[in-house]
């Protein structure tokens, strides 16, 4: 299975897909980067991996625009799985339906608990007994879409926040690359999920 995968900056979740998938289950086609400045940007490089930056800006600032141009680039490397591991913003209609119920993302709560870009802080600051990480199907909303799977990480009060992001960092370096290695072997079928999803 060919995957793209989007990203915005340090790339740590890239890194575990090039380490534990890339050549193996799957072949990591591409990589696109909404930040010209993404350390992931180098990763990718160093793996000898394909990849470009969509930028808002160079695309009049259109995200419709910029998201047409970054689906021709995917498929035009035979991208089957696209995989949001860090990509900020939300994709368009018009991209999500070139990749019907082949577009994922990572995040770092057990959704839908704590959306949004402070989940792990938002999650410590709530007292919660335990958070996690969530791959799902990524529809319009943010951080929104049918779970694929989840993994559960207990949040320890005498430990700082940083001492939390690191454990959630872990679980998602282990769960990412096991969701997608499944896609990628038949294990896991995103048509079913997204059927039952819609039912
Ligand atoms: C991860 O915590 C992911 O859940 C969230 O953004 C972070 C990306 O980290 N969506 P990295 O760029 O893969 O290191």
């Amino acid at each position: 299975m060919r995957l793209g995968v989007l990203v915005s900056g340090s790339g740590s979740n890239l890194q575990a897909l090039i380490e534990q998938v890339h050549g193996r289950a799957a072949t990591i086609a591409g990589v696109c980067s909404s930040n010209p400045e993404a350390f992931a940007l180098e990763r990718a490089r160093r793996a000898g991996i394909d990849a470009a930056v969509f930028a808002l800006a160079a695309h009049g600032g259109g995200s419709e625009r910029r998201d047409a141009a970054m689906a021709d680039w995917l498929d035009e490397r035979g991208v089957e799985l696209v995989v949001c591991a860090g990509f900020l913003g939300v994709l368009t209609t018009g991209f999500l339906e070139r990749f019907p119920a082949r577009v994922i993302n990572l995040h770092p709560s057990l959704l839908p608990a704590f959306p949004g870009a402070h989940a792990i802080e938002d999650a410590y600051a709530a007292g919660v007994a335990e958070t996690g990480v969530t791959v799902h199907l990524v529809d319009e909303v943010l951080d929104g879409g049918p779970v694929v799977a989840q993994t559960r990480v207990p949040v320890n009060y005498d430990e700082s926040p940083e001492g939390l992001r690191s454990r959630i960092h872990a679980a998602e370096h282990r769960l990412l690359p096991a969701v997608v290695e499944s896609v990628a072997r038949g294990a896991l079928d995103l048509d079913d999920i997204a059927r039952k999803a819609r039912t």
